[in-house]
């Protein structure tokens, strides 16, 4: 059999990818490991092979950053060459990254069936250059492994063929479950010296970021929160120069007690995460982690594809203007929340893939 491709290239593949490629593995699934260097800072990517166990990827194409087009022609042509030196006999592609759009345009036009882990998650709000990822790479992939029910609804409303769609859980929920006795609060207290009581902020959204107007009216609100409840902000590079020169800077020992971090490994994130009062972000990962840690948790959106946290978990979405009193509301525990997490987020699903993946193409 010729081997499966897995195409990883930004910080959220990782976590996805890691039981997927553990679970296949242990079936005896050759597989070959693409990383596109779409993130290449250590902090961005070598810290998650490391913690995660994932192994050394078999080429890194060093396709680097770039604009929404030229990053995307440069993945296309870098993963081109790829597929045709290394046909794959599957190309598995996860989440709705650049990585992710330019595996799946590449395969379908060579004729390699394509295997989208985390299909069917819509915002509905086409302006998200991942919500054009998620649309065009469910539209082209043979098997659509969905983590949350309302994914199958949405396929299915899109026309997807019933036997294309299987509902396997989440496997960056596989990732928290396996590390989360690694994940400890006190030993990354160090970070930034704030104790028990902190809130955990992460912006890297370019609604949020790259507009001035729009990060302002984020930044504004969040400076006055700091006199309430510390911040400690692992900065995503996206955000960190815009937001800094809005005034989102290191104030550990001010009246407003503010720790900007750079971007933390994965078990030092989630342990910050695990000890926090609650967390604002507009990451999609983090909604789905802090459903699992029980952490409350402010998405700074009008929207979100993973409305299952909002139902079965933590998460509620907020605009700037109600910042104040969403985490009022949470300090003074006026929250409830679902006891049961979503279904099918196990720890279970890189096994349920890789089964999938065996079925179908014929390891
Ligand atoms: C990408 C994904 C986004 C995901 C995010 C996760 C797309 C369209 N967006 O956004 O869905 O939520 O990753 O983190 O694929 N940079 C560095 N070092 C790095 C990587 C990036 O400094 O290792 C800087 C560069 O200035 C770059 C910018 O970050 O231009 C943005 O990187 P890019 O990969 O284009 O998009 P992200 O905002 O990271
Ligand atoms: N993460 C991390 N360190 C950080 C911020 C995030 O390890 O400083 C992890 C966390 O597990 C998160 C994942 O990276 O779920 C992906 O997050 P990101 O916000 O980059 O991407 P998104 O999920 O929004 O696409």
């Amino acid at each position: 059999m010729q081997p499966i491709t897995h195409i990883v290239g930004a910080r959220p593949n990782f976590m996805k990818a890691a039981p997927v490629i553990a679970a296949a593995s242990a079936r005896g699934i050759p597989q070959r490991l693409v990383h596109t260097g779409q993130h290449y800072d250590r902090v961005m990517s070598d810290v998650f092979f490391e913690q995660l166990g994932i192994p050394e990827p078999d080429v890194n194409l060093g396709v680097g950053s770039g604009t929404q087009a030229g990053q995307t022609a440069a993945l296309l042509l870098a993963l081109e060459a790829e597929f045709a030196a290394h046909r794959p006999g599957a190309v598995v592609v996860y989440g709705d990254v650049n990585s992710t759009l330019a595996a799946a345009l590449v395969a379908v036009k060579m004729g390699i069936p394509i295997v989208h882990v985390e299909a069917g998650l819509r915002s509905f709000d086409r302006t998200m250059p991942e919500e054009i990822n998620r649309i065009v790479v469910d539209s082209l992939a043979s098997l659509l492994l969905v983590t949350s029910l309302d994914g199958v609804e949405h396929l299915r409303n899109e026309g997807v063929p019933s036997e294309k769609i299987a509902f396997v859980g989440n496997p960056m929920i596989d990732t928290l479950l396996s590390n989360a006795s690694r994940f400890d609060a006190a030993a990354v207290a160090g970070l930034h010296g704030f104790g028990d009581r902190y809130a955990v902020v992460t912006l890297h959204r370019p609604a949020n970021v790259d507009d001035q107007a729009a990060a302002r009216s984020i930044v504004e609100p969040l400076l006055r929160l700091a006199s309430k409840i510390p911040l400690v902000i692992p900065l995503h590079p996206r955000g960190a120069e815009q937001l800094a020169a809005l005034g989102l800077v290191d104030n550990a020992t001010g009246p407003q007690h503010i720790k900007i971090l750079p971007p933390l490994g994965y078990v030092e994130f989630l342990s910050l995460v695990r000890g926090a009062a609650l967390v604002i972000t507009d990451s999609g990962g983090v909604q789905e982690e802090t459903t699992m840690l029980k952490i409350p948790c402010l998405t700074m959106r009008p929207n979100t594809e993973r409305p299952i946290t909002i139902t079965n978990g933590t998460n509620r979405l907020i605009d700037p203007a109600g910042l104040e009193s969403a985490v009022d509301d949470v300090l003074a525990g006026r929250v409830t929340f679902s006891s049961d997490p979503p279904p099918l987020w196990d720890g279970n699903a890189g096994v349920r893939i890789a089964a999938e993946i065996a079925a179908r193409y014929g390891a």
